[in-house]
C-alpha cells in the first residue's frame, strides 16, 4: 500500500516537474512574443507587459525550485540519513532544510528577475508587517524555535519511552515536528506535546538502546528467610522474558513493615516498552516461585489468630491420586502396591508457570520427576539454540538418568503450561531398593529402553543389552549396593 502511494507520488512529482520545465522553457524562449501580444492586448493601461513576463517566470521557476528542493530533501534525507544513520532523519530538520533552501533559491531568482527591487530592504522597513508578523506567529515561533533547541540537544529520540510533565503522559515517540511531540501511551491513544511546552516541563527519558531498569515490590511473612527469599526471587526473575541476562536481577530488603519484610526486586529490560508486560510477568513468577519455595506473602491483618493443626502433610485424595499417578508409570510397573504407596508419600508436588524451566541441561540432579498434571518439553542445545527432542505429558517421568546413576542432566525440561510435577528423590528410591534388591534390574531394563529411545532422536550410537548392563552398574555403584 505504502510502496504504490510512493510510486504514485513519484510519477506525480515527474509529471509536474516536466510541466514546470515546459513552462519555464516557453516563458523564457517566448518572452518578447509574449511581450508583443502583451502589450497588443494591454495598450498602455496596468503594469508593464516585461514586468508581467517577469512575473510568470518567477511563478514558474519558484514552483521548479519548490520540486528540486523536494526531491533534495528526499534524496540527502530519505535516502542518504538512512544509509548513513540506519533511520531517517526527523521532520522537523527537513522542514528547516526546506524552508532555508527554498528562501535562499527564491531570494537568487527575485534579484534576478527584478533588480531594481530591494527585497531586504522591503522586509526591514516595514515594520507595521513585522508587528503583524511577530504576534500572529507568536506561539508558532514558540514552539519552532523550541523545536529547533530540542533537536540541537537531542534528549531523547524516536522510539524512546518518555513521561512528560506534571501530568506524566508516558508512551512511546513517534515523532518530533516543527510545533510538536507525538507520544503514542501504552492504551494507544497519541498524545500531541507543543514542543514549547515540551521545553518547560521535566521530561523523563528511558533511551530506547539503553538498559533501563524498573522496580517491583512484593513481601513476605517475618518467619521467610531473607536469604531464601532473595535467592529464590532472583533465580525466578532472571528467567522471564524480556529481563536482560546482561545484569542479574537485585533482590532486596526495602523496609521492615507492618505487615510483613518488604522487598524490592530491580531488573533491567531488553525492551522498555513493554514493561507493563514484563512487571507482571515477573509478579507472576515471584507468585509461583514462592509456591515452591512454600514462602508466604504478608497480607494486612490485625487479627491474632492461634490454629492447633493436627499434623498431616497432604489430603487422603490427593494422596490416593499420587499413588494412582506413581502405579501408572511404566518403570514403577514391579513396584509392590506399598512400595508405591511408600514413594507417594515420599513425593513432593511442586507447580510450573508456562516457560519455567524445571531442570537445566548439564546441572547435577538427584531426583526424578513424574508429570501429574500439564505438559513439559525435553530440549537440548544445538549451536546455542535449544530444539526439542521430546513433549511429555500426564504420567510421563523424566529426570531418571541423574537419579540412577549420578550423572548430569542429559537435557533440559521446561513447562509448556501450568504444570504440576512430582519429585522423588535419591533417599525415597535407597528405600525402595533396600527393600527390594532386585528391582534394580527390572528398572534398569527399562531405563535402557528409555535411554536407548532416546540415543535414536540424538543419533547416538549403543545397543541395548550394553546399554543396561552399563546402567544396573552405575545404579548399583551410586546406591551402595553389591
Ligand atoms: P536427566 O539426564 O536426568 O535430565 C534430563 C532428562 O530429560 C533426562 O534425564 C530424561 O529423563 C529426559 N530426556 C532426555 N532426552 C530425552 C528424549 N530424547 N526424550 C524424552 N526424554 C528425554
Amino acid at each position: 500500500m505504502n510502496q504504490a502511494r510512493s510510486k504514485n507520488n513519484l510519477a506525480l512529482f515527474f509529471v509536474a516537474t516536466a510541466i514546470a520545465v515546459l513552462a519555464i522553457y516557453i516563458v523564457f524562449r517566448f518572452e518578447p512574443t509574449l511581450q508583443q501580444l502583451l502589450s497588443a492586448r494591454m495598450g498602455e493601461l496596468g503594469p508593464k507587459p516585461a514586468t508581467i513576463v517577469h512575473i510568470l517566470q518567477l511563478v514558474f521557476l519558484g514552483i521548479f525550485v519548490y520540486l528540486l528542493v523536494r526531491a533534495f530533501n528526499v534524496f540527502i534525507f530519505g535516502l542518504f540519513f538512512r544509509f548513513r544513520r540506519g533511520f531517517e532523519a526527523p521532520t522537523l530538520v527537513r522542514n528547516i532544510f526546506s524552508i532555508i533552501a527554498f528562501t535562499a533559491l527564491f531570494f537568487i531568482i527575485f534579484s534576478w528577475r527584478f533588480p531594481a527591487v530591494n527585497l531586504g530592504a522591503l522586509f526591514t522597513t516595514s515594520a507595521i508587517f513585522g508587528v503583524i508578523l511577530g504576534l500572529a506567529l507568536q506561539d508558532t515561533l514558540g514552539n519552532f524555535f523550541a523545536g529547533i533547541s530540542l533537536q540541537a540537544d537531542r534528549p531523547f529520540q524516536v522510539g524512546d519511552v518518555i513521561t512528560v510533565g506534571v501530568q506524566r503522559h508516558t508512551g512511546v515517540v513517534e515523532e518530533i515536528t516543527w510545533r510538536a511531540i507525538k507520544i503514542r501511551t501504552f492504551q494507544n491513544h497519541v498524545i500531541l506535546i507543543s514542543n514549547s511546552t515540551a521545553a518547560k516541563e521535566p521530561i523523563e527519558v528511558c533511551p530506547r538502546e539503553n538498559l533501563n531498569a524498573r522496580l517491583v515490590f512484593f513481601n513476605t511473612l517475618y518467619t521467610d528467610s531473607p536469604a531464601k527469599t532473595i535467592h529464590v526471587v532472583r533465580e525466578a526473575v532472571r528467567e522471564a522474558d524480556n529481563v536482560s541476562q546482561k545484569i542479574s536481577p537485585i533482590v532486596r530488603i526495602r523496609n521492615l513493615g507492618d505487615n510483613g519484610v518488604e522487598y524490592e526486586v530491580k531488573y533491567w529490560l531488553n525492551d522498555y516498552a513493554k514493561y507493563n508486560d514484563t512487571d507482571a510477568l515477573v509478579r507472576q513468577r515471584i507468585w509461583y516461585a514462592f509456591r515452591r519455595a512454600k514462602l508466604n506473602f504478608a497480607y494486612p491483618t490485625r487479627t491474632l489468630l492461634v490454629e492447633r493443626r493436627p499434623k498431616t502433610g497432604m489430603g487422603e485424595g490427593e494422596e490416593g491420586a499420587i499413588v494412582e499417578r506413581l502405579s501408572a508409570v511404566d518403570i514403577f510397573a514391579p513396584l509392590s502396591s506399598e512400595e508405591t504407596a511408600m514413594l507417594a508419600q515420599a513425593a513432593t508436588s511442586h507447580v510450573y508457570a508456562p516457560g519455567e524451566i524445571v531442570i537445566r541441561g548439564g546441572d547435577p540432579g538427584s531426583s526424578m520427576f513424574v508429570v501429574h498434571n500439564g505438559r513439559v518439553s525435553v530440549q537440548v542445545t544445538e549451536n546455542g539454540q535449544p530444539r526439542t527432542v521430546a513433549t511429555l505429558s500426564e504420567g510421563a517421568f523424566f529426570g531418571e538418568m541423574a537419579l540412577f546413576t549420578g550423572e548430569p542432566r542429559t537435557a533440559s525440561v521446561v513447562a509448556i503450561e501450568e504444570t504440576e510435577v512430582l519429585e522423588i528423590g535419591h533417599a525415597a528410591m535407597k528405600r525402595v531398593f533396600d527393600n527390594n534388591p532386585d528391582l534394580v534390574e527390572s528398572l534398569s531394563y527399562i531405563i535402557a529402553e528409555r535411554r536407548q529411545a532416546l540415543a535414536a532422536t540424538e543419533k547416538l550410537p549403543g545397543s541395548e543389552s550394553d546399554e543396561s548392563e552399563g546402567i544396573l552398574s552405575a545404579i548399583k555403584r551410586f546406591f551402595g549396593m553389591k
